[in-house]
């Protein structure tokens, strides 16, 4: 028997500091006027220093129980997409499982950066349609803010903290749930977006370092190929799009992507500006919002799509259920 999977919950949390553009123009040569105007953004909410990503995730987990029958007795499987997980080890997946008393679940850590969302998705779809596995959390959760150097205005406006979670549940319905996707990555591609530390270089993090104008092409680019090949896989064409939730980035690459698939503005998820880049949790936290504002329909065509460091990138498909 082959399962398809579909997301039956969603639930997600932001920290409750916030920081906005006029913030930061006190703290590096910035303006609220330059950022609206190159991302998009408007404000970032910030872990306080006591939270870690565990912490956030946990959250974001509660919120989603909170809208369904399952308790975490009933999942299988954990998956966390982050690049700042608490510690080096064990992962964030595991340390989240003992706060929620997940005792059945197995769990891991995935890192995929901004792509860790769609990779994770991908990765529970597997287990999920093989039949290993009934109930998956997929997660993305991030203290991204611990990794900028705040006096880099050339990175330090575009990120923020926050945590996104979906129940992935196994169907019998071929037709409903995740139906194509499309996963890449590109390892020549390292340095235009990449930390400048880590645990085996000299056991620091790092902060982020990145090349911004080349990583806007990319991701315009990559992003809306990346639909093109899902939607061919589907035997779909941009026109049966009803929402896109993308990777919450920057305003004009959501714009370029959305324009080179025709959609218009009421089709494209749009949360940035509330909570910038949150990288892996990006995504969860667009789709959790959609969901609680009843922006999905039944049976409707949802495509998620990222780029992150590595590059990474993808897109998955899903038609929702009724
Ligand atoms: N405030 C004020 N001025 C700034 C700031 C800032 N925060 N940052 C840069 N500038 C200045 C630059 O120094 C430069 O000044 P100069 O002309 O005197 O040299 C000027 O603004 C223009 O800088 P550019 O880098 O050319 O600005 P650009 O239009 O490319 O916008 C941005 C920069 C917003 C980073 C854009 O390149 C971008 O969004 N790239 C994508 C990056 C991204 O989203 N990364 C996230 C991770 S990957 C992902 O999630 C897809």
């Amino acid at each position: 028997m082959k399962y398809n999977s579909k997301i039956t919950a969603t639930g997600s949390y932001l920290p409750s500091k916030i920081l906005t553009n006029f913030d930061l123009s006190k703290i590096v040569e910035t303006s609220d006027e330059w950022i609206t105007e190159r991302t998009g953004i408007k404000q970032r909410h910030i872990a306080d220093d006591s939270q870690l990503t565990s912490d956030l995730a946990f959250n974001a987990c509660q919120n989603l129980f909170k809208t369904t029958t399952l308790t975490p007795q009933d999942i299988d499987l954990i998956i966390v997409a982050t690049t700042t997980p608490d510690l080096t080890f064990p992962s964030s997946a595991c340390i989240l499982q003992g706060k929620l008393q997940a005792s059945k679940a197995f769990a891991f850590d995935i890192q995929a950066v901004c792509s860790g969302f769609i990779y994770a998705l991908s990765i529970a779809n597997s287990y999920i349609s093989s039949g290993m596995v009934k109930n998956a959390l997929v997660i993305g959760s991030e203290t991204l803010t611990r990794i900028i150097d705040w006096s880099d205005r050339n990175t330090c406006v575009l990120f923020g903290d926050g945590a996104g979670a979906v129940l992935l549940q196994a169907t019998e319905n071929q037709n409903e749930g995740i139906i194509s996707q499309s996963i890449s990555s590109n390892g020549d591609l390292v340095s235009i977006l990449k930390t400048n530390s880590g645990a085996s270089l000299n056991q620091r993090s790092g902060f982020i370092e990145m090349q911004g104008k080349e990583v806007f092409k990319h991701a315009v680019e990559k992003m809306s190929n990346s639909v093109f090949t899902a939607l061919s896989k589907a035997n779909l064409k941009e026109t049966d799009i009803d929402l896109l939730v993308p990777h919450q980035a920057n305003l004009r690459i959501l714009d370029a992507v959305a324009s080179k698939l025709k959609l218009p503005a009421n089709k494209v998820i749009t949360t940035l500006q509330n909570h910038a880049n949150t990288s892996a949790a990006s995504i969860p936290l667009a789709l959790d919002y959609a969901h609680q504002n009843h922006k999905i329909k039944a049976n409707d065509i949802v495509v998620l799509e990222a780029l992150g460091g590595g590059l990474t990138w993808g897109s998955i498909i899903l038609r929702w259920q009724s």
